[in-house]
């Protein structure tokens, strides 16, 4: 820690947040939205040009790049014992469909940034420190969430990867072959990206905070306590449909209508919890044919549960499963339901709690705790490394739209706090 204090100084930290904001502005024009709306999914055009951005930016900072099957990038500074385990720091740089230009990519390319700022303060790590840009954090194109990180912690089996299906009924390990990752087999796929265990001393993600608080409370930095614990299902329910006019009302058995009861059920059930940290979503909501003179034959529903209490959590994903069965039965529709992932909340780890905390308070910013309801790539690297995330306020609490915005100081003020955090966490 004195060798930190005397080399990496606040004010010998010198990072732009001007120059940082105009980097993730150049990625941002990698979209299929037009600005400011950024949409990137996985493996396609727009996320490979993101790649090679990236990886740009990892070589113009020194780091030496390896990529794994998945598509997870790794840029390594090597550390003074090459052989010691490695201080990870990363997000992701997908978005999903009319997102912002902040989600992930601030804990990429402000990863950078921190390495390159530490280099130009002359720190020199003990354990090696990389940079991760992790595959498809987001769902969009194959309904799983942290693919990546799913892989590298060894939390993702072969038979679920392969029983999903992109929008063209394509599998991953297809998608990845084509865009140069993959490997002969999904099951080399994932044995090959899996992390050895103990290959990684700790684990940081910087990120902005996706909510409302610290910006409400004026604080810079949130030190990040616990992930909540995410859930994704996919509903549908059939019918017979027909002739908007011709039908009447008693002989109907309206898919839309069985799903329109169900997305009011989430909510009461949700609600019922009388817990403020219980959320869900009906966030996809698809009705067959799609007619307006036509008497909906199918609605398909992709709901989000979340909760900071898994088996809360649980109770709620219960109910909504036992209420899409009692509305099939009382509007003779037949049902069919999948949980995409049920995942346990994850704790952080009190020693990077501690290393972000003094972080923030040796740049003199003030800080609070507090949990993440968004998931992030951490929740899995918690299963295989001590981990921790970093927060800094984003506008009205807003993410997951174009108007998303984090400003330049907060930014910067995060990027210190992440680099000053791996100085403490890799040793010099
Ligand atoms: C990921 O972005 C999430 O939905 O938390
Ligand atoms: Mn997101
Ligand atoms: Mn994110
Ligand atoms: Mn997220």
């Amino acid at each position: 820690l004195s060798v930190l204090l005397t080399c990496c100084a606040a004010q010998t930290l010198d990072v732009d947040g001007d120059k940082i904001v105009e980097v993730l502005t150049r990625l941002a024009n990698f979209s299929d939205h037009e600005n400011p709306a950024v949409t990137r999914i996985l493996f396609t055009p727009n996320d490979m040009l993101a790649r090679k951005f990236v990886k740009d930016l990892m070589r113009e900072a020194n780091l030496v790049i390896r990529e794994d099957p998945m598509g997870n990038i790794f840029g390594r500074w090597e550390g003074s014992d090459p052989t010691a385990p490695v201080v990870l720091t990363g997000s992701h740089t997908d978005a999903i469909p009319q997102a912002g230009m902040y989600d992930g990519t601030v804990g990429v390319i402000g990863a950078i940034e921190a390495v390159a700022a530490l280099q130009r303060a002359g720190f020199r790590p003990a354990r090696p420190l990389e940079v991760l840009m992790f595959s498809s954090e987001e769902p969009t194109r194959f309904g799983l969430s942290c693919s990546g990180s799913r892989a590298l912690a060894g939390a993702l089996r072969e038979e679920e990867l392969e029983g999903r299906r992109d929008a063209e009924g394509r599998h991953y390990l297809q998608v990845a072959n084509e865009v140069g990752y993959g490997a002969a087999s999904t099951s080399q796929l994932l044995a090959t990206s899996r992390l050895p265990p103990g290959a990684v001393a700790h684990f940081v993600e910087l990120h902005i905070e996706q909510g409302p608080l610290l910006e409400r409370e004026g604080v810079s930095i949130g030190v990040v306590t616990a992930i909540a614990a995410p859930s994704a299902l996919e509903v549908v329910f059939a019918g017979e449909g027909g002739h908007a006019g011709g039908q009447l009302m008693p002989d109907r058995n309206d898919a839309g209508l069985a799903g329109a009861e169900l997305a009011l059920a989430v909510e009461a059930a949700v609600l019922a919890t009388g817990a403020a940290d219980t959320v869900g979503t009906t966030g996809t909501f698809e009705v067959a044919p799609g007619a307006v003179n036509s008497v909906p034959r199918e609605a398909r529903l992709g709901i989000d549960i979340r909760d900071i209490d898994g088996p809360r959590r649980d109770g709620v994903v219960a109910a909504v499963l036992a209420a899409a069965q009692e509305i099939a039965e009382k509007r003779k529709v037949r049902l069919s339901s999948r949980v995409l992932n049920q995942d346990p909340p994850a704790t952080c780890h009190p020693d990077i709690v501690e290393a972000v905390a003094g972080a923030a308070q040796q740049l003199g910013l003030a800080s609070r705790r507090l949990v993440s309801r968004a998931y992030h790539d951490a929740l899995f690297m918690a299963r295989v490394a001590p981990t921790g995330m970093i927060f800094i306020p984003c506008r009205n609490g807003w993410s997951h739209r174009p108007d998303e915005f984090a400003s330049p100081a907060d930014i910067a003020n995060g990027v210190r706090v992440l680099a000053l955090t791996l100085a403490r966490l890799a040793g010099g």
